[in-house]
């Protein structure tokens, strides 16, 4: 019988969360940290099993739990919608409710799988579509950099209405990023609502923010495609500043990045909608040990994956 292998990353949103809601761009970043899917095909049946939740379900005829996976398979299965009998194997290391997109890395890592044993495409762009509607399921109606950045890895730029463009990175492989769970439990509507009504009230200040916020992306640009680590740790310090001033930080990820500044990151922010969920640090990599040993005694969850990952891959 067939068998096909596909993994896919996690991303971070790097620089311009919350501003993208208004017109900005926002850059994310694929993370070394894998959802990964065994497909097999079989002769009847499709038995989508989550090592992680510790849940097996038969989606062939009804579905409970992986309707989402459900839709991208249909999807896949283009026109007349008929499913082929398989089973998917899901087995994550991606957190779920940190902000690093687990969703979207299992549902891209699971479609590739599924296609593959169906014999069909895998390309980035057809696999991202599919897990797409899979993330409608999961999320109303996400932005779609998670499944764009699990499929296409590396560093993605976007601005709402605008889609995807890829950033040609320099060499950042002897740093690392440290996504700090805080615990904190947060809504992203409510955080979105609050910087709103923010943004709003401060007029021309508000107007000036967000020029800076754009200038930060142009700074963060560069010092990606030149590979300038320490600059874009100090350009996440400056964008955190940002953030905090519009109301969105919360004294557990203020305490996350003091810490990890501390202890020798090269700079820190919070990712995501914040007001809890993670913060991220810019670690050289000899020093991620230490740093993120020092953000557990707290008692913070760190998780420590590679910057501009690569994306899907299928074997
Ligand atoms: O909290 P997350 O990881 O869902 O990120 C939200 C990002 C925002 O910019 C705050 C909202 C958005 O839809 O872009």
């Amino acid at each position: 019988s067939l068998r096909c292998y596909a993994k896919a990353p996690a991303k971070v949103i790097l620089f311009g969360e919350h501003w993208v809601v208004h017109g900005g761009r926002a850059i994310a970043s694929a993370i070394g940290i894998y959802s990964r899917v065994i497909a097999e095909s079989l002769h009847e049946g499709i038995v989508v099993e989550s090592r992680n939740l510790g849940v097996v379900e038969d989606i062939s005829k009804r579905c409970r739990i992986f309707c989402n996976l459900k839709k991208a398979f249909e999807y896949i299965a283009g026109g007349d919608r008929v499913l082929w009998p398989a089973s998917i194997v899901i087995d994550s290391e991606v957190p779920v409710g940190a902000g690093l997109g687990s969703s979207a890395a299992v549902a891209v890592s699971a479609s590739a799988a599924y296609a593959c044993v169906g014999g069909l495409s895998v390309s980035p762009d057809f696999i991202s579509r599919a897990a797409y509607e899979s993330e409608k399921v999961v999320h109303g109606t996400p932005s779609g950099v998670d499944n764009t950045v699990a499929a296409f890895g590396g560093f993605i730029l976007y601005r709402r209405g605008d889609g995807f463009k890829p950033i040609h990175a320099g060499r950042l492989d002897d740093v690392v990023i440290l996504v700090i769970d805080t615990g904190v439990s947060r809504s992203t509507a409510s955080a979105v609502e609050f910087f709103a009504g923010r943004l709003r009230r401060l007029g021309s200040i508000g107007k000036e923010m967000l020029e800076l916020a754009e200038n930060i992306i142009d700074e963060a640009l560069k010092a990606i495609s030149s590979g300038d680590a320490v600059r874009l740790g100090e350009l996440m310090d400056v964008a955190h500043g940002l953030l905090n001033a519009m109301g969105v930080s919360h004294v557990s990820l203020e305490k996350a990045v003091h810490v990890a500044r501390a202890n020798g990151a090269l700079g820190a922010k919070l990712t995501g909608a914040g007001m809890g969920g993670s913060a991220i640090a810019l670690v050289e990599s000899s020093r991620a040990d230490n740093v993120a040993s020092s953000l557990r005694e707290l008692g913070f969850r760190v998780y420590n994956g590679a910057l501009g990952a690569a994306g899907l891959s299928v074997a």
